[in-house]
């Protein structure tokens, strides 16, 4: 008897990583696990996902975010324009640098760090894939 629960332990034991490996979620359907955990099971860095991802090409995707701003001043009439940069990959804070794990999640959905301080409602970004 007490063998057999030794063995049903073990066998717990060595199915437990295998049961999980497969219990994970992707939202890149088919890829490896090693394509993003090369150095282990934790975040991968922005320079992994940047292998595939170009960044101009990120940056130009979601340009259409940064929005144009004008003040006219009530005495002169004069009229000034400026851009707010909110765009998610090339924004007033980070410019290019953010890490793409702060908002991008691969195996839960993801967020926009953004909105922790900002009202992003009316900047239209929503949480991306
Ligand atoms: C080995 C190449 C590769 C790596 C590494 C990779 N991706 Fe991808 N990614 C792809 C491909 C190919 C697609 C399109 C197919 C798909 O959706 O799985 C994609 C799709 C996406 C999409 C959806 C794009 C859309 O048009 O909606 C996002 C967002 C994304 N990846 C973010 C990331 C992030 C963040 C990382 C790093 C954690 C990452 N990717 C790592 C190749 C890669
Ligand atoms: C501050 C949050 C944030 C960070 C950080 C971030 N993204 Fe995104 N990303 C977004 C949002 C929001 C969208 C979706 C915008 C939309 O609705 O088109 C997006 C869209 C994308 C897409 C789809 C682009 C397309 O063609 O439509 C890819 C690919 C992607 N991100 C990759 C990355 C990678 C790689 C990094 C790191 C270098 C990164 N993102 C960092 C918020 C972020
Ligand atoms: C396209 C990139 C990508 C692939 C492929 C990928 N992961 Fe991840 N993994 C991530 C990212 C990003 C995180 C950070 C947290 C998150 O997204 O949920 C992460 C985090 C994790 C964590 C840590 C969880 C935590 O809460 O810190 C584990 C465990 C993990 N992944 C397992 C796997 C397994 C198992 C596979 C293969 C079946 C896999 N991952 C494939 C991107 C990836
Ligand atoms: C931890 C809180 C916090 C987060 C997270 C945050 N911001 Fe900010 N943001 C601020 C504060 C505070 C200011 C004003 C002070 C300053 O100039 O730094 C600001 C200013 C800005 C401005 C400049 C507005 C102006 O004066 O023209 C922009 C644009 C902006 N944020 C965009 C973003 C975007 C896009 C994100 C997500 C990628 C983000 N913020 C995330 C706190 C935050």
């Amino acid at each position: 008897m007490k063998k057999h629960l030794l063995t049903a332990a073990f066998a717990a034991l060595l199915l437990t990583p295998t049961f999980q490996a497969s219990a994970v979620d992707l939202k890149h359907k088919g890829f490896e696990c090693s394509t993003c955990h090369a150095k282990g099971f934790t975040a991968p860095d922005r320079s992994t996902c940047l292998t595939c991802h170009k960044s101009d090409d990120i940056v130009k995707a979601t340009e259409r975010f940064n929005f144009t701003t004008s003040f006219t001043n009530p005495v002169t009439g004069e009229t000034k324009t400026s851009i707010a940069p909110v765009n998610p990959h090339d924004n007033f804070h980070f410019g290019r640098d953010d890490q793409c794990v702060n908002c991008h999640k691969e195996h839960k959905p993801s967020t926009t760090t953004c909105q922790t301080c900002h009202d992003i409602e009316p900047w239209g970004l929503k949480a991306p894939r």
